[in-house]
């Protein structure tokens, strides 16, 4: 008999997630985890809210075809231009007994029980900005706080290209965070995948002062505890410790990137959405 992995899926626009997909299984080694990263159509930050709902819908297509019960958006520019209407239109059309998840309300809850002077700095892709997605759920959770968004569009390309540490990558990054910086936030949401890789050199830009909310602390212990609240989903699981990981591009480029994000060599699987 061929028993089927009932998995957690974990989707990102490209290698981002997979520094994410890393935090979630420190945390919750048991499950068996299937990771899409749709990195022939990446990056998302600069797409039309269009097109990033129908990549993120047909996403969850294939992650949902591959047998997830529960999907967590890693990627932060879906969270915030797609998430909503897959969540109340599509799932409930189409799947009404499976969920995903998404990182803007974890990153939004954790700035707000952090922010003492109440000025929320958030750096993401331009789209993530566009949305205003953060801006509404910080506004939900506590109405003082002011936020202040930074669009960084050169990052993403910088850090890809392993280039976050050059002069001009340093100067971007300078560049960004002046405004958050006069703002005088006390807390900064690292709003993509990607800026976790560069935490270090935004906290020596920023000072230590201000306290960063990055997804790979913030993710894994919420993730938890959506688990233990939901019995009904979690007893349907499947405990395995198996990881799959698949791709829309050429698998090598996968690997080469994706080891730096997931910090060991992963073996992944070309597939056309
Ligand atoms: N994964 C995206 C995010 O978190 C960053 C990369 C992209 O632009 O696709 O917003």
């Amino acid at each position: 008999m061929v028993v089927r992995n009932k998995s957690i899926g974990v989707f990102d626009s490209g290698f981002g997630g997979l520094g994410v997909l890393r935090g979630i299984i420190k945390v919750l080694p048991e499950y068996d985890y299937v990771y899409l990263g749709d990195t022939s159509r990446a990056p998302y930050g600069h797409r039309n809210t269009e097109d990033v709902y129908k990549f993120s819908q047909e996403a969850v297509d294939f992650l949902f075809s591959k047998q997830c019960e529960l999907i967590v958006f890693g990627c932060n520019t879906a969270s915030s231009n797609a998430l909503h209407v897959i969540q109340h239109t599509y799932l409930p059309a189409h799947f009404p007994d499976r969920k995903v998840l998404g990182v803007l309300i974890p990153f939004s809850e954790e700035a707000v029980n952090r922010t003492r002077n109440k000025k929320v700095g958030v750096m993401a892709t331009e789209a993530t900005v566009r949305s205003q997605t953060f801006v509404r759920e910080l506004a939900k959770l506590d109405p003082t706080v002011s936020v202040y968004q930074q669009a960084c569009p050169l990052l993403v390309p910088f850090i890809e290209a392993g280039e976050e540490t050059s002069a001009p990558a340093r100067e971007a990054l300078r560049s960004y965070l002046a405004p958050l910086i006069e703002e005088h936030i006390d807390t900064l949401i690292l709003g993509c995948t990607h800026y976790g890789l560069i935490k270090k050199e935004i906290q020596e830009i920023v000072g230590v002062s201000v306290s960063l909310v990055s997804e790979e602390n913030v993710v894994p212990p919420r993730l938890r505890r959506y688990l233990e609240a939901h019995p009904e989903i979690e007893s349907k699981l499947t405990k395995n410790g198996s990881r799959r990981f698949y791709t829309t591009d050429t698998t090598g480029r996968f690997q080469t990137l994706g080891g730096r994000f997931f910090g060991e060599e992963i073996a992944a699987e070309t597939v056309s959405l």
